[in-house]
């Protein structure tokens, strides 16, 4: 019913006239004949709930039909079970099912020839089939309106996020609790790879497992390196549950212990979060977390000497404060309106995380090299201000000291 709710909402804001033809992601081929994991497309999901390849919603005020792959006796033996033509209008809610192999032959029948018809213009090479197949039609984008109504998430979607939270927080958790120096990345990473797995959800995107100066490398992804006494590690890991990311980064000492430097630069980038947090509510504009990460960071390397008052930031801070998330972890909205910062609504979900990375910086005092550090949450706009989803992973010093020694 959420689907049927989401396709009516869309078209009310459309042309009465409109058609919406929205497919799924291509299956992706890996090697040979092996596939990657097949990942439907948050649109089409997100309007249909379908998660099977090669499969096109068609809907108006009037019919949605559904193309899909149609049952195959001898595929299904190689690749599952698939739900078929017959059993699709039942289950999708759909007035009407098709082969998919028909879409080119039926799509001109089912579009009327007035129809302003509603597509992704970045969609894959089914769409630019059916658009062949549909001359003379206006043809619109329909993103910004789907981009637009994605951003307000509606609280099925929440509990699919808070779940997705929970995963990932307790996978951090059991990484703070397990790591130790001479372990490999790879082997930190494992823990993520299994909790996730045991919870029936996958990796939203690459992890990060970034021990000593990797940290500094913002898009580490090759997680092969041993975990060294005295340095921090940072993970940036979050699991997708039922399609719907969380994205946590936690940074902590690989021995249990903070060093003075490592504490010092810890706690400008905690406090920057923390602050960054409570000024999220309805109303504030999404540019103000940045504003005071920025301004907290910079005060803070200025007061340990390592930044001079009027220095460049972006050498140690040269990130945003954060995205937002949901179907995709950098997700889908508009940052501006007409050229000026939007404001935080109810239903909105972003991520929180400033960062400070020092490499070895022949101008900064040593104790400070090879630290990088970034905490991030994510954050859900309420009535009255925000709750954070992913709250219940520590990222106070001395909780992190405590959890990791006990
Ligand atoms: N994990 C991706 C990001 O933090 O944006
Ligand atoms: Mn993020
Ligand atoms: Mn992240």
């Amino acid at each position: 019913m959420i689907h049927q709710k989401r396709r009516i909402s869309l078209l009310k804001q459309l042309d009465d006239n409109a058609v919406v033809i929205i497919s799924t992601n291509p299956q992706q081929q890996r090697s040979g004949d092996t596939s990657f994991p097949f990942r439907p497309n948050s649109n089409f999901y997100y309007l249909t709930g379908f998660k099977e390849p090669e499969a096109v919603a068609v809907f108006s005020n009037n019919n949605y039909t559904i193309f899909l792959r149609p049952k195959d006796k001898e595929r299904e033996i190689w690749d599952g079970k698939r739900l078929g033509v017959d059993d699709a209008p039942k289950a999708l809610n759909a007035d009407k099912s098709h082969s998919i192999n028909m879409i080119q032959e039926l799509i001109t029948d089912i579009i009327e020839k007035d129809c302003a018809v509603f597509f992704d213009p970045d969609s894959n090479e089914i769409d630019s089939n059916i658009s062949e197949a549909l001359t003379n039609h206006e043809f619109k984008s329909v993103i910004p309106y789907i981009n637009e109504m994605r951003l307000f998430k509606d609280s099925n979607e929440i509990s699919l996020m808070k779940k997705s939270a929970n995963i990932s927080v307790k996978a951090h958790e059991l990484a703070m609790k397990k790591t130790k120096p001479g372990l490999h990345e790879y082997e930190v990473q494992s823990i993520f790879d299994g909790h996730f797995i045991k919870n029936n959800s996958v990796h939203a995107y690459s992890p990060i497992v970034a021990g000593g100066e990797n940290a500094c490398v913002l898009h580490y992804t090759e997680n092969n390196k041993i975990l060294n006494d005295g340095d921090l590690v940072l993970i940036d890991a979050g699991c997708e549950f039922e399609c719907y990311a969380s994205d946590i980064t936690r940074t902590f000492p690989v021995c249990g212990s903070f060093s003075r430097p490592q504490k010092e630069i810890y706690q400008i980038v905690l406090d920057a979060q923390i602050a960054a947090i409570n000024s999220i509510r309805p109303g504030a504009k999404v540019s103000e977390p940045h504003q005071i990460t920025t301004k907290i960071i910079r005060e803070g390397l200025i007061g340990l000497g390592i930044l001079e008052s009027d220095g460049d930031l972006s050498q140690f801070f040269m990130h945003g404060t954060g995205h937002w998330i949901g179907l995709d972890v950098h997700d889908v909205g508009d940052y501006k309106l007409k050229d000026e910062h939007r404001t935080f609504q109810k239903g909105m979900v972003i991520t929180v995380e400033p960062g400070i990375y020092i490499g070895n910086n022949d101008k900064i005092n040593p104790i400070y090299h090879n630290i990088g550090v970034r905490i991030e949450d994510d954050v859900f706009v309420t009535d009255n201000g925000n709750t954070v989803l992913t709250a219940d992973l520590i990222k106070e010093i001395t909780d992190i000291e405590s959890i990791m020694n006990n």
